[in-house]
């Protein structure tokens, strides 16, 4: 029960109540049309075309799911900043970094790192709080936009639970924007789950059920990581694990490619 506090180190308190608030439960409820049409319920349940448009204009829902995102965020924070390497990065942007929890872990174990939070104008102020109650916010930046326009620019990109949110076409437009932006020999870092065989049990296919649902995207194998990163001019470099997250790198290649999405 302890779990559901809000003063719990891990608490699950906002997850539990985003997950049960109608944004969530409504597009929950039609899981067979999900099933039965390859593509998410947000449209049918509500009306708009994605989870993030019905956010912008329902904001307690949209607050309390950004801070579910750092529920879950928390508990894996500490591990990707271990496994990612920051020596010579001079800023770090989480993009779609929602409250922070992930770039913060990063510069609290990096003191010379600079970073900052990209995400929906109406979203990064509760990183900037969130910096700011850290002590953090002299090296901390946040700019609000859309990543389907243009990306800020910087030398390290991390991109957690961004990619499983799109179909195919969307990713690789959200990786081309961040190729734009990326400084010469910087590097861009998805964190998402990686599926396994069918069958496999974890929290990798529960959470493809909750994307096909919730946001017509899905939860990924690296073969399917690489196909995006090769239509974006990127190809992989590294990959670490990150408690149940992957964490996979990648960098500017100059060969072309001739995948059209
Ligand atoms: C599933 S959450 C992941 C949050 C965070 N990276 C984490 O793992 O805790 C997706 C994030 O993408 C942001 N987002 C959605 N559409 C966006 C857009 N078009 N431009 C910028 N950010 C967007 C959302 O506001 C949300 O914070």
């Amino acid at each position: 029960m302890s779990t559901l506090r809000h003063d719990d180190p891990h608490s699950l308190r906002h997850f539990a109540i985003s997950q049960s608030a109608p944004g969530h439960w409504l597009p929950w409820g039609r899981f067979p049309d999900a099933v039965r049409t390859g593509w998410h319920q947000v449209t049918a349940a509500h009306g708009e075309e994605n989870i993030f448009d019905y956010f912008s204009t329902h904001l307690d829902e949209a607050s309390s799911f950004t801070e579910s995102m750092g529920n879950l965020s928390r508990a894996s924070a500490l591990d990707i900043a271990a496994v990612l390497d920051t020596k010579g990065v001079t800023l770090a942007l989480d993009i779609g970094g929602a409250g922070g929890d992930v770039i913060l872990a990063m510069m609290k174990a990096n003191p010379e790192l600079d970073g900052g939070v990209f995400d929906l104008p109406h979203i990064v102020p509760v990183a900037a709080e969130a910096a700011k109650a850290k002590g953090l916010e002299g090296r901390f930046t946040t700019v609000g936009g859309d990543f389907f326009d243009s990306v800020p620019a910087a030398d390290l990109y991390i991109l957690k639970y961004i990619l499983h949110d799109w179909d195919d076409a969307s990713c690789v437009r959200i990786l081309r924007n961040c190729r734009a932006s990326l400084a010469n020999g910087g590097r861009i870092a998805v964190v998402d789950h990686l599926v396994g065989e069918v069958g496999e049990p974890g929290l990798a296919p529960l959470m493809d059920m909750n994307m096909l649902g919730m946001t017509g995207g899905r939860e990924r194998q690296i073969t399917e990581f690489d196909f995006l990163f090769t239509a974006a001019g990127l190809r992989r470099v590294k990959v670490s694990t990150a408690g149940a997250f992957a964490v996979i790198e990648a960098e500017h290649t100059t060969l072309t490619s001739s995948i059209q999405l």
